[in-house]
């Protein structure tokens, strides 16, 4: 079993969008037990509300149910917890970063390392801005998470 959190500043846009990509990528390819799946912000402002109506619109448009997740902040605990803690942009990495303790299991990486070359290395936070930034956060977040559980599963072997 690989743990992985999912982190951007909110938890309602841009990481349950990736937790939600990660889970039904893995039930397509049947790995579901293979891997445990949350998100969180970095923030706790929107602690317990489902995802941004846009986030959630756009999904669908993919076959992916985002509406039964809700935000939560990150935990002390997390970093514990999880194998990856999976940052969204260099600002949630950064405050990670000051934070993670020195005895942390989670190994802490910016997703889009696992994008393919030429990507960007940030998933633009589209909060402020119109439905054709969350397209491009789910167009980024597919291609990084498939590279991630190749090499994910590539280790496993
Ligand atoms: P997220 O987007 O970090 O992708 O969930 C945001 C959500 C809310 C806010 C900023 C970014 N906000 O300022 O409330």
């Amino acid at each position: 079993m690989t743990s992985v959190l999912f982190v951007c500043l909110g938890n309602i846009c841009r990481s349950p969008t990736a937790e939600g990509v990660l889970r039904a990528m893995c039930d397509e390819r049947g790995l579901s037990e293979t891997f445990f799946i949350d998100s969180a912000g970095t923030a706790g402002w929107h602690a317990g509300k489902p995802p941004d109506p846009r986030a959630v619109r756009a999904a669908a448009k993919r076959g992916i149910d985002l509406s039964p997740l809700r935000a939560r902040q990150v935990t002390p605990e997390d970093f514990h917890k999880f194998d990856y803690m999976l940052t969204m942009d260099s600002q949630n990495y950064s405050d990670l970063a000051a934070i993670q303790p020195s005895n942390s299991r989670a190994q802490l990486l910016p997703l889009l390392t696992f994008a393919p070359p030429g990507s960007p290395q940030d998933v633009p936070d589209p909060y402020y801005g119109g439905d054709d930034g969350f397209e491009l956060v789910l167009d980024l977040l597919i291609a990084a998470s498939k590279e991630f559980i190749a090499q994910c599963c590539a280790r496993e072997d």
